[in-house]
């Protein structure tokens, strides 16, 4: 997508659509608005006066206009003003570029945003975001006639500004968001694809291929290193498969000689749920069970590519969960690296494994912080929905950091509580610990469980099986214009880049 910045007035700017932007309740035009409204006859004005267009949230209508340089005003409402955030405006640039789309516009033009007291960086970050991540569909296995509806996109952004001093910003703020949301979009890409074509070694071999020229340095270990390094736990569960494991170890050094965050994502290809089979309706999606490693890979490769002046490892242990004469069952005892045995009670749990495992081993590299992401229960589902990912640690300072990336991204998150109470339900008769705690609580005992692995380093989990994919079902659609209807999100991406970059503005 090609940018142009510009400090133009409103009706000089040309483009096949112009998006015009209102506020509720707000009848009377200002500013370069109402410059381009007496130019426009007052078309706009009497919508507004009539009634007919009352700037509510996300409404919108699309005018043919004359004698301004755009061919259509696409009028979208914003709400009240006091309730405007970024959030509202990713979500009515993302209607404005679809309805673009549409009509095959190829060129937009958007008004800054920043007389509304954002900064130039952020408001032009928010508006690629709403074109990029809204235009995004899964199209690769349609049919060309199908795919076409999603074809002829926006190729040409302009963003005006009434500031010639915004324009620098403005350009930075877009650079990020377009990295940003096409890392988005990849990994959006990564985790739908069915589980028989983004297995471990091909996740392995796509994250390599594609961060080769970001200066991120590749470990991968295959299915014969992980159980060298005494990863058992990971490969109770991976070892069923034909398929072979893969752990996936990507770190990135923008900070020489600076403190390291250590990110782990949940990396299961295809959860069959093994000998506790699931259900047929549950087994659904379950391709997309690497959302957390996805998450953790497309923040890693945005860090670098912005050249953060941040260090971070990125661990994703990438494994199919199946059944076959070699799986694991329950009842079984497995070790792990860390040393603790582990009773299976139920061979559905199986990302809490992997997820020790990988804990352990990033632990070992002294990070000074750790987050882990993974669609880990049901539970969570239950819970908080689908539009709130679950947070839990034992430090509450990097919880704080990670809401207040999750509030300025919109993936938001709530934390449950670590009470040392809920232990009990993972004490076992045979063995350290047990790898289920049973339906209560089951978001919190699959925290305490991987409690058990980290130490006293400062740890985060964060539970996206609740926002890391949708279905059309859920109308999370309708709050979110830029995220998807169906299938994969990458929530955790935007989220974890913008924590890994926070820190780096505070000095960490
Ligand atoms: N991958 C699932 C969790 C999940 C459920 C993700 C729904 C996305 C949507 C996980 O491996 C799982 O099966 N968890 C079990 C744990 C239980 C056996 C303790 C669950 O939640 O039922
Ligand atoms: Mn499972
Ligand atoms: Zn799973």
């Amino acid at each position: 997508m090609h940018l142009t910045t510009t400090v133009e007035p409103l009706e000089d700017l040309r483009a096949d659509v112009l998006l015009v932007t209102l506020f509720q309740g707000e009848t009377e035009l200002k500013g370069r608005l109402s410059w381009l409204d007496r130019i426009l006859g007052g078309q706009i004005g009497k919508l507004l006066t009539s009634g007919e267009v009352r700037g509510q949230y996300k409404e919108f209508a699309m005018l043919h206009v004359t004698g301004i340089g755009a061919q259509r005003v696409l009028l979208i409402g914003l709400g009240k003003r006091e309730d405007l955030t970024l959030d509202r405006i990713r979500s009515v640039v993302a209607i404005a570029a679809r309805n673009s789309r549409r009509i095959k516009a190829k060129s937009l033009a958007v008004d800054s945003f920043t007389s509304y007291d954002l900064s130039p960086a952020e408001s032009a970050r928010a508006i690629v975001e709403g074109v990029v991540l809204g235009l995004y569909k899964f199209t690769k296995y349609m049919g060309a006639k199908t795919a076409e509806k999603y074809k002829g996109t926006v190729e040409e952004l302009i963003i005006a500004d009434s500031d010639e001093e915004n324009l620098p910003e403005l350009k930075k703020g877009f650079l990020e968001g377009s990295i940003l949301s096409a890392n988005t979009n990849l990994v959006r890409d990564l985790v739908n694809e069915p589980a028989s074509v983004m297995t471990p070694a091909e996740f392995a071999s796509v994250a390599e291929k594609s961060v080769s020229s970001t200066g991120i340095k590749v470990r991968i270990m295959d299915e014969k290193e992980i159980q060298k390094e005494g990863m058992e736990a990971f490969w109770a569960v991976a070892r069923a498969s034909d398929i072979p494991p893969r752990l996936v170890e990507l770190s990135y050094e923008g900070n020489p000689g600076g403190k390291w965050v250590g990110l782990v994502g949940k990396g299961i290809t295809f959860d069959s749920g093994g000998y506790n089979i699931k259900p047929g309706e549950s087994m659904f999606r379950m391709h997309c069970d690497m959302g957390g490693a996805g998450a953790v890979f497309g923040a890693i490769k945005s860090a670098a590519e912005l050249k953060l002046p941040i260090n971070c490892v990125a661990v994703m242990p990438m494994a199919e969960n199946m059944i076959s004469g070699h799986a694991y069952k329950p009842g079984d005892i497995v070790g792990s690296l860390e040393g603790k045995t582990i009773e299976i009670l139920n061979t559905d749990a199986e990302g809490r494994l992997l997820l020790a495992d990988a804990l352990t081993y990033t632990k070992r590299k002294n990070v000074d912080y750790m987050v882990d992401i993974a669609t880990l229960t049901g539970a969570c589902v239950i819970a908080l929905g689908h539009h709130v990912s679950g947070v839990m640690g034992n430090s509450p300072e990097l919880i704080e950091k990670l809401s207040q990336a999750g509030e300025r991204t919109s993936e938001k998150l709530w934390e449950l509580p670590l009470y040392s109470e809920y232990a009990m339900q993972i004490k076992s008769d045979v063995a350290d610990i047990e790898n289920s705690g049973g339906r209560p609580a089951g978001t919190i005992t699959a925290a305490m469980f991987l409690k058990e692995f980290v130490g006293d380093t400062k740890w985060a989990h964060i539970d996206i099986a609740g926002t890391s994919t949708i279905d059309s079902s859920i109308h999370l659609y309708v709050r979110h214009p830029y995220v998807p209807k169906e299938g994969a999100t990458a929530v955790g991406v935007r989220l974890l880049y913008q924590f890994l970059k926070d820190l780096s503005e505070q000095g960490f």
